[in-house]
């Protein structure tokens, strides 16, 4: 039997929506085990084992339709308490003989004053003076309440916002409180974990490092895994756990795309080999990424090329070794989410992100993605528990297509250049500064724009590079960061003067949404 079995847990029921594995991420946080199950694992023998709270997540379905995603209805006599986000908010109504309609006129996205009407358990201490600020994504609505339901708060376009059957300890809500925007929305889960399913803390991040080991191995067995490190946070925890459940069956593979910043590769390559006495082995493959990339300026494109090179020189050299059957990667949650298209979920796909997205349909490796269900501030903890390197795991998010996507346009060497010597001065200066570590990620991006400059008492014409720096939770969503006045100025005199190629300096003070991070 395996140790999280014992052990209290809430189970959040997925019904597809994009941020489920926020709720089991802000369950974790109050450190109580938590587990996504799917539909189809209901039907397991003892799942609801040691479950104290089932949550029912939001996400693209209707219930207003004939056929609608739903659970057993004894799930509800469990007598274990339930909370319905959204889409389970509706769920909850329906199976209960309740009332929901579609009601486009009434859709609400964003943010939405919710107004407090009655006390609950579930929302103690979550209101401010009666009102709260939440963050909404929905079109059908409940219009009647089932028997005994009541009514806890609204907003001004939907009534049933938040509701209970206190007797049988079930609660749904309209809103999502796993989502940031929503303000005090950790409350919401707080008071449902401890004071309605009263879980006991029995879940660290360390069990999980445990766990993954083990099943590392059990997947593993007796044949190779080749790891693609490229000495960011994300690929380097993954050696690690793969090394310390595998140890030398495990092959570390860092390709030189020529997209890296400035000394990263070598200096990432003589820490792993020097102080963790990884099996690493360098390929040279900038030549080739060149070829391939040149006159693209796609970025989707960009993306798929750099992904499908990438998969192909792993496959080559899996063949040099034998019994290698897995390749490992470091790909998070969130690149999984951004990536997804479509289908099985209302958001349509932003990006392909380079993990996910460039894969070929058919590969002879199978992937071991230990990292899939964390967000990079759990990895950071993950790394830490592994050993890994503070000057490692502190390092700021760098995506998989490098610096290819933050070259606007076409790809030349001599723009790779200009672009990792003016990348490098800001980032050392923000190290300097001591801001680095006050910042989720910050780069130079090359601009594929010339503009007019004078230097000394000659014309320059040279291209435009853009500084990034944003603080963010995962990602997901991100605000620029408030530099001092000086601090640009210092960075903007100091790439002009020491960066031949660029003449002028921006700051991008976008947010994410409307803007990604990075800018292709
Ligand atoms: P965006 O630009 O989508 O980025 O707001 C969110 C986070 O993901 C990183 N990113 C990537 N990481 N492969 C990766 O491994 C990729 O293709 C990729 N694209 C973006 C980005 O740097 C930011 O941290």
């Amino acid at each position: 039997m395996n140790s999280d079995s014992n052990k209290d847990k809430i189970v959040v029921i997925d019904f597809g929506s994009q941020v489920t594995k926020l709720i089991a991420r802000r369950i974790r946080e109050y450190s109580v085990l938590s587990k996504i199950l799917t539909l189809k694992d209901l039907k397991k023998k003892n799942i609801f084992r040691n479950v104290k709270g089932i949550v029912l997540s939001g996400g693209p379905s209707t219930v207003t339709k004939n056929s609608f995603p739903k659970i057993p209805n004894e799930i509800f006599n469990l007598n274990i308490p339930i909370l319905g986000i959204c889409y389970g908010l509706q769920l909850i109504v329906k199976q209960f003989k309740g009332k929901v309609k579609a009601n486009i006129k009434k859709r609400e996205f964003g943010r939405a004053v919710l107004i407090k009407k009655k006390n609950s358990l579930l929302t103690k201490n979550f209101f401010k003076k009666n009102k709260s600020v939440v963050w909404m994504s929905h079109q059908d609505s409940v219009y009647k309440l089932p028997l005994d339901f009541s009514k806890i708060a609204s907003t001004s376009q939907s009534t049933m916002t938040i509701i209970e059957n206190k007797k049988r300890k079930i609660y749904g809500i309209q809103f999502h409180p796993e989502v940031t925007h929503t303000n005090n929305g950790n409350i919401i889960f707080k008071n449902f974990i401890f004071d309605i399913c009263k879980a006991k803390k029995q879940w660290k991040l360390v069990f999980e490092k445990k766990r993954i080991i083990k099943e590392i191995k059990q997947t593993v067995q007796k044949s190779k895994v080749i790891c693609a490190l490229s000495g960011g946070v994300d690929s380097s925890v993954v050696a690690l756990l793969i090394h310390k459940a595998i140890g030398k069956n495990l092959k570390c593979i860092m390709v030189d795309t020529g997209l890296m910043r400035k000394n990263e590769f070598k200096e990432s390559y003589q820490i792993f080999k020097n102080k963790y006495k990884l099996n690493v082995k360098i390929i040279d493959a900038s030549k080739i990424y060149f070829k391939n990339l040149r006159n693209i300026t796609d970025p989707e494109k960009k993306r798929k090329i750099i992904g499908s090179l990438f998969i192909k020189i792993f496959e080559t050299e899996a063949k040099l070794f034998k019994d290698v059957k897995f390749l490992a990667q470091g790909t998070l949650y969130p690149d999984i989410i951004e990536s997804r298209s479509v289908s099985g979920s209302k958001t349509s796909k932003i990006k392909s992100h380079h993990n996910v997205g460039g894969l070929p349909k058919k590969m002879n490796l199978k992937l071991i993605e230990p990292l899939k269900e964390f967000f990079k501030d759990e990895v950071r903890k993950l790394g830490n528990a592994v050993g890994l390197a503070k000057s490692i795991s502190k390092k700021h998010p760098f995506p998989g297509p490098g610096l290819a996507i933050r070259i606007i346009g076409n790809i030349t060497t001599k723009k790779v250049k200009i672009l990792q010597e003016a990348d490098h001065i800001f980032i050392n200066e923000l190290i300097k500064s001591n801001l680095y570590d006050k910042i989720w990620q910050a780069y130079v991006a090359l601009l594929p724009v010339k503009t007019v400059g004078v230097m000394g008492d000659s014309r320059t014409y040279e291209y435009i590079c853009l500084i990034r720096a944003v603080i963010s939770e995962d990602g997901m969503t991100a605000d620029y960061f408030n530099f001092p006045k000086n601090f640009l100025d210092e960075i903007s005199n100091k790439i002009i003067n020491n960066v031949k190629g660029i003449n002028r300096v921006v700051y991008d003070i976008t947010s994410k949404p409307p803007s990604t991070i990075e800018l292709e």
